[in-house]
């Protein structure tokens, strides 16, 4: 269950200190007044902008006022988050969404609200399990919410797998060249899935060779000029595996630039399941994605801030699951997603 309610809810962390008083909490009878405050890393990132719109989708379809739900697009700047949450905090917000630009100013995040005592879900870049047992052990008002990055990597490994040896191995060596495509350094999901896809591989018994990893940032275009660089310089892959679908649409683009027909001459593979993945997956030219579900996760979290709104105790960490996507089951994602999750 996602959220765990408490008794006893007045009591928090501090409570085993026996000069802390207790403290009544605060409940919210309706939500049209409730502030709240959601920092996203980088609003042009195409999964992040999706999850955003159905966060504020569903807190408003809760009863929380539009105008209340304030969003602030972090540029991708660490200095540029941390002088938003403070805004926030002095806006008086009554919770706090963030998705951190960088893990490593978790710590400041955390403390800043806590000191404030506001509520505060993180959301799709995983804090470290150090920062999460502090939570637990302080009785931080404080919750991860999403998904556990190996998945999507096993997933992925999984739908090459599935393709076979036969399929993928266009030049017969018994050895599948691939190229990574990762989405930015020091990330935990770009990290996870790196590992985890050519690991699945090769515990399959499919010997691989690496032609080329770098970095696309999460973006079509960088994706996009790295794998021309590659190809241009003669390196041929049999499998492009991105550790977004945003990054597998700009290896897709160049590959049909370059006249190589992918979903025939190279597979190419990513994570999150957007629209226009959806599509490629159904005309062929993308081998398969892995679903990030991002409706699952927005609303997941917005149930752990009604929770701590309503005074109740939350799980530090909520998972979601990923779910493969392939040319079998594309129809059935797609309809679900049109259908708000459903
Ligand atoms: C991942 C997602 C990427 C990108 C990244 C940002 O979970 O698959 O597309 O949004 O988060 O950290």
């Amino acid at each position: 269950m996602v959220v765990v309610a408490m008794a006893l809810s007045f009591l928090t962390g501090c409570s085993k200190k026996d000069e802390v008083k207790p403290q009544e909490a605060i409940t919210f009878s309706s939500y049209n007044d409730t502030k709240v405050g959601v920092c996203i890393y980088q609003i042009s990132d195409n999964f992040m902008s999706l999850f955003n719109e159905e966060l504020v989708s569903y807190l408003t379809s809760k009863g929380f006022s539009k105008n209340n739900i304030i969003v602030y697009d972090g540029a991708n700047s660490e200095t540029v988050q941390l002088e938003q949450v403070e805004k926030l905090i002095d806006q008086g917000v009554d919770a706090l969404i963030v998705n951190p630009v960088n893990t490593s100013i978790v710590k400041t995040i955390t403390d800043k609200a806590t000191a404030a005592d506001i509520p505060l879900v993180y959301i799709n870049r995983e804090p470290s399990g150090d920062e999460e047992q502090r939570w637990e052990a302080n009785g931080l008002k404080v919750t991860y919410v999403g998904c556990d990055a190996r998945q999507s990597g096993i997933y992925q490994g999984e739908i090459l797998v599935d393709l076979g040896l036969d399929k993928l191995d266009k030049n017969g060596d018994g050895i599948i060249q691939y190229y990574m495509i990762e989405g930015a350094p020091e990330n935990v999901d770009a990290e996870c899935r790196t590992i985890y896809s050519i690991s699945t591989i090769k515990n399959a018994g499919i010997r691989v060779e690496c032609l080329l990893d770098d970095v696309g940032n999460w973006e079509r275009d960088t994706a996009a000029t790295v794998v021309e660089k590659a190809l241009t310089n003669g390196l041929v892959p049999e499998v492009i595996i991105c550790n977004n679908d945003a990054m597998a649409l700009g290896a897709i683009d160049v590959l049909k630039k370059l006249r190589i027909v992918p979903g025939q001459d190279v597979y190419v593979i990513g994570v999150d399941a957007l629209p226009d993945a959806l599509s490629a997956i159904q005309d062929g030219t993308m081998a398969g994605t892995v679903f990030n579900d991002y409706i699952m996760q927005s609303h997941r979290t917005a149930d752990v801030v009604m929770s701590y709104l309503q005074g109740e105790t939350n799980e530090h960490y909520v998972g979601c699951d990923y779910a493969k996507v392939t040319s079998a089951n594309v129809k059935v994602i797609e309809a679900r997603l049109k259908n708000g999750g459903k």
